[in-house]
């Protein structure tokens, strides 16, 4: 099919102002990226650059506009996500990765800065695997394994490890941390070797809100990523209490949770012999990640 010479700018322009009139604040980046997808290129486009396109092209360029203004995510639409250094397979059942997330990763290379050796590391309730996998490619060659009660979700963790083409021992374990001697199962799968690293970002939301959070998130994100219960602390009350028994003696844990949670996430840990010992803010200044050693 013939393509023109065009510059971005007008392509997008009458799609930027229907999205800006029902309030998107981001129209014209996404714009730019449902774009550079059609084009099939590596790096988003910028609005005055010239691109060859089809009137084909523009056309499903239009559809995948249509599906934003129906409130879907961008990342959801392309199915993918940039996180930390890399771009990940998002499906409907992972979380979508969010940037806050990237504290827990900040916060574990700050702890171990110094690091000689292969880590043993685990991602508890792993998504995406966009955690370990991110701490994979800071740490090459570790040793990660990926927990959790999705199957679905672990065989994207396994796309993703192809698409970065990461080296390392690496396992996918299908597992609920409600069941009761979780560690103990998981410990065995290890051969009761335990980890130098804990990551873990759990569901957190309380049920009740879920039904008031925007519609991106809501309707998007599976609620199994995002249901933390009564007071969205289910997930820590079975996750913590058994964790000591996973992690090295000088190991560390790292978890995130939701706005205010942090004293009842910190007291879990401390009734279960474990010190909270730092404390990191995410990008709107919101304390967000608890750092645990064994007390
Ligand atoms: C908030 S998401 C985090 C995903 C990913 N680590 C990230 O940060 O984007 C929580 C994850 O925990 C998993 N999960 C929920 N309940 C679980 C359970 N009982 N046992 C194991 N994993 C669970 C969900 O399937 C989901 O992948």
């Amino acid at each position: 099919m013939s393509k023109t010479e065009i510059e971005v700018f007008s392509i997008i322009r009458p799609e930027v102002e229907k999205l800006k009139k029902l309030g998107f604040k981001t129209a014209s980046l996404d714009c730019r990226l449902l774009l550079t997808q059609i084009l099939g290129k590596a790096n988003p486009v910028y609005t005055h650059e010239r691109v060859n396109i089809s009137e084909n092209q523009i056309i499903k360029f239009q559809t995948l506009v249509k599906k934003r203004q129906s409130g879907k995510p961008v990342s959801r639409i392309l199915n993918k996500r940039n996180f930390w250094k890399s771009e990940f397979i998002i499906n409907e059942e992972t979380l979508d990765p969010r940037p806050d997330s990237e504290i827990l990763i900040e916060a574990v290379l700050e702890h171990f800065s110094n690091n000689k050796g292969l880590l043993k590391i685990l991602d508890l309730g792993s998504g995406s695997g966009c955690l370990g996998l991110s701490l994979l490619e800071e740490y090459k060659g570790s040793l990660v394994s990926f927990v959790d009660v999705s199957k679905k979700s672990l065989k994207i963790v396994k796309k993703n490890t192809l698409k970065l083409n990461l080296k390392g021992q690496l396992k996918y374990i299908n597992l609920d941390w409600h069941a009761d001697d979780w560690d103990k199962k998981l410990l065995n799968l290890e051969k009761n070797k335990k980890f130098d690293i804990i990551v873990t970002n759990p569901p957190y939301i309380p049920s009740i809100d879920i039904k008031l959070l925007q519609t991106e998130v809501r309707d998007y994100d599976p609620t199994l990523a995002l249901d933390g219960g009564n007071d969205g602390l289910d997930a820590y009350r079975s996750i913590i209490p058994r964790i000591k028994n996973l992690l090295k003696t000088n190991g560390k844990i790292f978890v995130e949770f939701g706005k205010g949670q942090e004293i009842f996430v910190s007291e879990i840990g401390f009734q279960h012999g474990l010190l909270p010992i730092e404390y990191k803010k995410d990008l709107s200044n919101i304390i967000r990640v608890i750092i645990f050693s064994i007390k």
